[in-house]
């Protein structure tokens, strides 16, 4: 029996599944399981980050039906087809991506799942698609791994995030400095952040991904 921890997201065992949004069909290979007329898709902690946080014991992941979040660095969309069946029919998700290759591969997972809208384009530049993200947002996810990612989801939720809307980063320690402690990196990140946002949450992702801490946060 799938039980529902989180909103959107359940458990069957020790798996975390999201129930899919086109039947019967797979994004990256994961597994489908049956259970009560429902389909679910298994979300691989060694390959997605919410999900390894969730696996580390998060407790607030702020995605429900019908959210329109705005996706920094959405590569092929493993991440976000699973964002696609927590949102659901009603909910959208603006996937920006810089690199031509998996913008390429995210292009039928999108067509097939009909609410995932593609942006080829550099997230430091949110002007660039300011004309294609109709209205604000409630949800900003950045995973770009980059040495100033939390500009560019500070100039992102500046433009795009609803009052009291929701962030969510993952920080990627060895991007920002190689030569620091990540848990001094981590320190330096939260204090940027915490001027701009509350702290919700904070989960370190290892050793599902090394070196990276993931923060769930609130729109001051
Ligand atoms: C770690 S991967 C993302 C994995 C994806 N979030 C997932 O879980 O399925 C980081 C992605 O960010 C993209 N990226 C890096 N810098 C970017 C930028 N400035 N604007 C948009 N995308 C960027 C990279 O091309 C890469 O595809």
């Amino acid at each position: 029996m799938a039980k529902k921890a989180v909103h959107g997201i359940h458990f069957i065992g020790d798996k975390i599944v999201t129930e899919n949004l086109v039947t019967g069909v797979k994004v990256y290979g994961e597994n489908l399981i049956k259970e009560n007329g429902q389909e679910y898709r298994t979300w691989d902690f060694w390959r997605s980050k919410p999900a390894a946080a969730i696996k580390k014991g998060l407790k607030n992941f702020p995605l429900e039906k019908g959210m329109n979040v705005l996706y920094l660095g959405i590569a092929n969309g493993t991440t976000a087809s699973h964002f696609s069946d927590i949102v659901g029919a009603e909910g959208l998700i603006y996937g920006v991506e810089i690199s031509e290759r998996p913008f390429r591969e995210l292009l039928p997972t999108a067509q097939k799942r009909g609410n995932i809208i593609p942006i080829l384009a550099n997230a430091r530049k949110p002007e660039d698609y300011e004309n294609i993200v109709l209205g604000k947002v409630d949800m900003v996810y950045e995973d770009v791994a980059s040495g100033d990612q939390m500009e560019i989801l500070i100039r992102n939720c500046e433009k795009f995030l609803k009052p009291n809307g929701y962030a969510v980063i993952a920080i990627k320690s060895q991007s920002i400095d190689v030569t620091k402690p990540p848990h001094q990196t981590y320190k330096e990140c939260l204090l940027v952040l915490e001027k701009h946002f509350e702290i919700l949450e904070k989960v370190e992702l290892d050793p599902y991904e090394k070196y990276h801490l993931f923060v769930v946060m609130k729109w001051k």
